[in-house]
């Protein structure tokens, strides 16, 4: 299986983001870098919570997606009601999986929370079953407690 190097993924990240407040422009170059980063990713990117309860579609690397996603549906809106990490080693296995492309199998889905709202989801998809291990999981969890960091006013 990949192994990806969190670390300097983590440093990269900062790296890129220092300096620079303006949001999407921020998520917009991590979602490049995670995207050229890891290896057999086909989506990498966000969705926003900017109506009550739903997730828009945010910056991204991969095919065009699903628009909107209501809290509570598929793993994105899982994530976010549930405000817990979504390791998914098979989508066709979890209920009510939303499937934006029919070559992805597994995904990992971080939710974003910034003071108590869950502001947003960190998203990653694989065409491969199982692809994310329990290390991606963590990793890239951690990567999403920097991205809370950023400016999100
Ligand atoms: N599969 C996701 C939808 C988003 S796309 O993967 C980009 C889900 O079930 O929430």
């Amino acid at each position: 299986m990949h192994s990806t190097d969190y670390e300097l993924l983590l440093a990269q990240a900062e790296a890129i983001t220092a300096g620079e407040t303006d949001l999407i422009a921020n998520l917009s170059n991590l979602s490049a870098l995670v995207y050229d980063t890891l290896a057999d990713v086909n989506w990498v990117g966000f969705y926003l919570t900017k109506a009550p309860e739903t997730l828009v579609l945010g910056p991204f690397q991969g095919k065009v997606a699903c628009l909107r996603i209501p809290f509570g549906k598929g793993v994105c809106g899982t994530a976010a009601a549930t405000r817990t990490t979504q390791h998914v080693m098979d989508v066709h296995a979890f209920p009510g999986h939303i499937a934006c492309d029919s070559a992805s199998n597994a995904e990992v889905v971080v939710p974003l929370v910034v003071n108590d709202q869950v502001v947003g989801v960190f998203d990653l998809d694989s065409p491969t079953v199982g692809r994310f291990t329990e290390q991606d999981a963590e990793g890239l969890s951690k990567l999403g407690r920097f991205i809370e960091t950023l400016d999100w006013a």
